[in-house]
């Protein structure tokens, strides 16, 4: 059966990632309530896609069971692929997230492989793929995101030769010694290549993937340019391997800064938090490659040896819910708030933490009033893809004041120089930075904010858009003998 669509339907651009933008949620009543996915990508391609004439996103609505009708949401139509709950523990929570998750953020923990996970991530890939290819127009554009989706890329071409199709990915690609581990490393390898354009966080992720592709399948790689040998009498194609560091929508998040409201909310939180002379913010998804654990010991420390007074300093930590069935997930939050409390039973004045810890989401607003409130943020990552809360924040401090710590091992820190740069695996490194920002002179919180936001307004998540589809554009040679709708 054709996959393609009627002459003059479908969608010119079609993003392809695991969740919708949205995911919907069952209330009690039984009526389902929908409410923005959690994550960088998420944030990224929702302001995106609201730049594009309808657009279309294809994607799983977050749980198990069957899909709902495709339905239109601010412009963007939605096309909701059902995870069944055994895909869910196998492509989701397992290969996605217990193997791939671990595997390509330097194995943090040990990744965890099982046959039956492969064979349900491959079944899941095809699925959806064939939600995309009927969906998308001749000669239209498929953007394909994340490591969830990496067989997707080779799926499309099969079914649709006359599209261009992108894939970027959205975490670390690691350096091939690690990658040579993965059971079906060739295969993701290929599928990937199914792309005219595979885009990446930071240079040394390209790298590492073109190093992959050489040693491992033994393409021909000239700079970031793939040969791929066709197959029987195929022609040989050329894919791009390149790299392209995503953004915000920087100018909405720096405007939100004047909205009076959110100025009101800014004021609340210090007042709830009985007017402490400094805060200092930690927003994270729940996840072990964030570095919470060293960032909570780091604070410990501070406290027990007096360099941090608890009457004066508070710490917040936002840790979104997370991938909560997964293994090493259940025990970081254990973990996690196991700390949490022996740092404020330890040291928290009565009616005021230490730590003020918050296990849910929050609206943009409120999160733009943390990024306010804030004197000092710990973006602690032990290894992340590029990390969007570091750039929040600087889009939040109009006021150019503020201090940003960096890890080295956050993709922003290649952009961001002008923040505290820091190796979180060093303790005592990662004591000595908060110091050194929480006692910032305000000249110098300014020269650096100053520098770190002509950096995140002048390179926002549009700019980073077009830049990928731009190349796209040049660089995808659709098969002119494609059968014609
Ligand atoms: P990741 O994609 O690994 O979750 P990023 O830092 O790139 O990490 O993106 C996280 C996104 O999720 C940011 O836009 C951040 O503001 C948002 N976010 C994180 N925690 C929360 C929360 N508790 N409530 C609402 N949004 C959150
Ligand atoms: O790139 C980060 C990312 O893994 C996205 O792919 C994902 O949507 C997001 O974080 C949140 O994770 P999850 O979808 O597993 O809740």
């Amino acid at each position: 059966p054709t996959t393609e669509p009627q002459s003059g339907s479908g969608h010119e651009l079609v993003v392809v990632a695991n969740r919708l933008p949205v995911d919907a949620r069952t209330l009690p009543d039984g009526a389902t309530e929908w409410v923005t996915s959690p994550g960088g990508l998420v944030t990224a391609m929702e302001s995106v896609m609201r730049t594009v004439d309808s657009g279309a996103w294809v994607g799983w609505a977050g749980s198990p069971g069957e899909a709902p009708e495709p339905f239109e949401a601010d412009g963007m139509h939605l096309y909701p692929v059902a995870l069944e709950q055994e895909d869910v523990e196998k492509y989701y929570e397992g290969f996605s997230n217990a193997t791939l998750w671990p595997l390509y953020h330097d194995v943090i923990v040990d990744p965890v492989f099982h046959r039956t996970w492969w064979d349900s991530y491959v079944s899941t890939n095809r699925r959806f793929a064939q939600a995309a290819a009927p969906v998308t127009s001749r000669r239209g554009v498929v953007w394909v995101h994340d490591y969830q989706l990496q067989l997707v890329p080779e799926m499309i071409r099969a079914a649709r030769p006359d599209v261009r199709i992108g894939f970027f990915n959205h975490i670390p690609f690691p350096p091939v010694e690690l990658f040579s581990q993965l059971p079906k490393r060739n295969q993701i390898l290929r599928g990937l290549l199914g792309s005219d354009v595979v885009g990446f966080q930071r240079e040394s992720d390209s790298l590492n993937f073109l190093a992959s592709v050489r040693k491992l399948l033994g393409y021909h790689v000239e700079g970031h340019v793939i040969t791929v040998p066709g197959i029987g009498s195929a022609p040989a194609r050329e894919v791009v391997a390149k790299t392209f560091p995503i953004s915000i929508d920087s100018a909405a998040v720096s405007a939100l800064t004047e909205d009076q409201d959110v100025i009101e909310r800014t004021a609340q939180l210090r007042r709830d938090l009985g007017n402490p002379k400094k805060i200092v913010l930690g927003v994270d998804r729940l996840d072990y490659t964030k570095g919470i654990r060293h960032r909570l010991k780091a604070w410990q420390e501070l406290l027990n040896d007096g360099s941090v007074d608890p009457h004066e300093t508070v710490m917040i930590q936002v840790a979104t819910p997370s991938r909560e069935r997964v293994e090493a997930y259940r025990q970081l939050r254990d973990e996690v708030e196991l700390t949490v409390g022996r740092i404020n039973g330890d040291f928290a004045p009565i009616g005021r933490p230490a730590v003020s810890y918050q296990h849910r989401s929050f609206d943009r607003r409120d999160m733009t009033a943390l990024f306010m409130a804030a004197d000092v943020v710990l973006v602690t990552a032990l290894r992340d893809g590029m990390n969007l809360v570091a750039k929040e924040y600087v889009a939040s401090r109009p006021d150019l004041r503020g201090v940003l710590v960096l890890s080295e091992f956050a993709g922003a820190a290649d952009e961001l120089r002008a923040a505290v740069l820091v190796n979180p695996h060093d303790i005592d490194e990662l004591k000595a930075a908060t110091l050194r920002a929480l006692a910032m002179p305000e000249e110098d919180q300014e020269e650096a904010m100053r520098s770190l936001r002509r950096q995140v307004m002048d390179n926002d998540v549009q700019a980073w858009a077009h830049s990928f589809l731009d190349e796209l554009e040049q660089s995808g040679k659709p098969q002119d003998d494609a059968p014609a709708v």
